[in-house]
C-alpha cells in the first residue's frame, strides 16, 4: 500500500490532472475510498456502493450554502448578497420538508409529460443550429451546438425568447463562477453576484408580465402555481427556481453532449455502432453519461456523525461525492475504462440518486437522444481540431469550454 497519499489530493488548477483524473480515481478507491483532502478540507468518496449509499442518507444534508453563508463576515455577505438570496431557495440546496415542498411544487408542472411534449422542438433547435454550420468544415462544438442546443430548449419551455440566448449564456456562466470554479479569483464572487442581481431582475420582469397576460409556457405555470396556492411558492422562490432550471437546465447538457462527443472520438467503433443503428441513442446516452458525465461531484455535509472505511466523518464535514468516480468503480462495472453502447448492469449515478436525483433528467435524455444520432448523420466525418483540452478547473462541473472539431458531410 503506497504510503504517501499525496498525489490523492485534488489539484484543481492542475491541467494535467484535469485533463485525465481517472487514474487517480481509481487508486482513489483502491487505497483510500473514504479520503480526506487537506485541500479541499473535505472527504472524497470515491466507491459506487458508498457514493449510491451516501446519495441515500438522511444523516448526508444539502444545506451546505446556508452554513457557508452564515460563517461569512457580514461585509462578505453584503458582497454576495443577491446569490445569498435566490440561491438559498434552490431546491437543491434544502433538506426536507424546505426541498420536499419546493421540489413538489416545481415538479407539478416540470415533469415527464412536459418534459416529453418538448420533442419537436428538441429535433426543430438541434436541426436549426446544424443547418446554422452549414458547409462550414472547422466547428467549436460548444459554442456551435452543445452549448445553444440546451439552453435554447430550457428557454422556449420556460417562454424565455430566443433572442435572448447570449444574454442568459454570459449570466450563466458568470454564476458558474461561484458555484463551480475552484479558482482563486478575488474577483469572482462580485462577478457572480452581479450575474444573479440580473438574472433575477430579468426573471422578475418576465413574471409580472405573465400576471398580466400568462402565455402557454412553463414560467405562466409556475406563476399560476404560486396564486392558485398561495404562500406556497414565495415571489424569491419563484425567481430562484426560474434561475435554477434555466441554470441546471443548460451548463450540465451541454457538457454531458461535449463530453459525450469527446468519448465517442476516443472509440470510433462505438461512434461508427451509433452512426450505423440511431436505434442504440438511449444506451448510447447512458453510458455516455457513465464514461464521463457532466456532474463531476456533488457535496454534502455530515449532520449525523457516522464511519465509513474506519474513519470517522463529524457532524458539519463536508462530503465530496465524486460522481464520476463511483462511475468507473469496477466494483460495480466490468472494464469500467472502456466506452460499451451495449453495457447493461447497474444505473449510472450522472444524475444523483435519492431525493435529490436530478429533476431534469427526463429532459437531458431527451436532447442526448436527440443529438448525438442527429451529429452524426450530418456528418459523415468528424476529427478532433485541438491540440490540447482545457477541461473546467472544478469538480462539480465536468466539461471543456471550447471543442474544436472539423467536420465533412
Ligand atoms: C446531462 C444533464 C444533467 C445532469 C448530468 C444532471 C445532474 C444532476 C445531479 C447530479 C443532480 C443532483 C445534485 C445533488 O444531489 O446535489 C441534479 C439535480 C437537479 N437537476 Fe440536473 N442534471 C442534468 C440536466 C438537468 C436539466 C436539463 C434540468 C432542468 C431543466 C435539471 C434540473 C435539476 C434540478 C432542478 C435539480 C435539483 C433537484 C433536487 O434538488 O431535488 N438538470 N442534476
Amino acid at each position: 500500500m503506497a504510503a504517501v497519499l499525496n498525489p490523492l489530493d485534488y489539484r484543481p488548477e492542475d491541467a494535467a490532472f484535469n485533463a485525465d483524473p481517472f487514474p487517480l480515481y481509481r487508486r482513489m478507491r483502491d487505497e483510500d475510498p473514504c479520503h480526506w483532502s487537506p485541500r479541499l478540507k473535505a472527504w472524497v468518496l470515491t466507491r459506487y456502493d458508498d457514493v449510491r449509499r451516501a446519495c441515500l442518507d438522511a444523516g448526508m444534508s444539502s444545506d451546505r450554502l446556508r452554513p457557508f453563508f452564515a460563517s461569512m463576515p457580514t461585509p462578505e455577505q453584503e458582497r454576495i448578497r443577491d446569490i445569498i438570496r435566490y440561491l438559498s431557495a434552490w431546491m437543491v440546496f434544502r433538506d426536507p420538508p424546505d426541498h420536499t415542498r419546493l421540489r413538489k411544487l416545481t415538479a407539478s408542472v416540470f415533469n415527464v409529460k412536459s418534459m416529453h411534449a418538448m420533442r419537436p422542438d428538441v429535433e426543430e433547435i438541434a436541426d436549426w443550429l446544424l443547418q446554422r454550420i452549414g458547409e462550414r468544415t472547422q466547428v467549436d462544438f460548444i459554442a456551435d451546438f452543445a452549448g445553444p442546443l440546451p439552453a435554447l430548449v430550457i428557454m422556449r419551455m420556460l417562454g424565455v425568447p430566443r433572442e435572448d440566448l447570449e444574454k442568459v449564456k454570459t449570466l450563466s456562466d458568470r454564476m458558474a463562477l461561484f458555484i463551480g470554479s475552484s479558482r482563486a479569483n478575488p474577483e469572482k464572487y462580485d462577478i457572480a453576484e452581479a450575474a444573479t442581481h440580473e438574472m433575477a431582475e430579468f426573471f422578475r420582469a418576465m413574471i409580472a408580465a405573465r400576471r398580466t397576460q400568462p402565455r402557454a409556457d412553463l414560467l405562466s405555470q409556475l406563476v399560476n402555481l404560486r396564486d392558485e396556492t398561495e404562500g406556497q411558492l414565495s415571489e424569491d422562490e419563484l425567481i430562484a427556481t426560474c434561475i435554477l432550471l434555466l441554470f441546471a437546465g443548460h451548463e450540465t447538457t451541454t457538457n454531458h453532449i461535449g463530453n459525450g462527443l469527446v468519448a465517442l472520438l476516443g472509440f470510433p467503433g462505438e461512434m461508427a455502432r451509433l452512426r450505423a443503428d440511431p436505434g442504440l441513442a438511449a444506451a448510447a446516452v447512458e453510458e455516455l453519461l457513465r464514461y464521463e458525465g457532466p456532474s463531476g461531484a456533488q457535496v454534502r455535509v455530515v449532520a449525523q456523525a457516522t464511519e465509513l472505511h474506519g474513519k470517522t466523518l463529524r457532524a458539519g464535514d463536508r462530503v465530496f461525492l465524486l460522481l464520476n468516480a463511483a462511475n468507473r468503480d469496477e466494483r460495480a462495472y466490468p472494464d469500467p475504462d472502456r466506452l460499451d453502447l451495449s453495457r447493461d448492469g447497474v444505473p449510472h449515478l450522472a444524475f444523483g440518486f435519492g431525493t435529490h436525483i436530478c429533476l431534469g433528467f427526463p429532459l437531458a435524455r431527451l436532447e442526448g437522444q436527440i443529438a448525438f444520432p442527429r451529429v452524426l448523420d450530418r456528418f459523415r466525418r468528424i476529427e478532433p481540431a485541438w491540440t490540447r483540452l482545457n477541461w473546467f478547473d472544478s469538480m462539480v462541473f465536468r466539461g471543456v469550454s471550447t471543442l474544436p472539431i472539423e467536420v465533412a458531410r
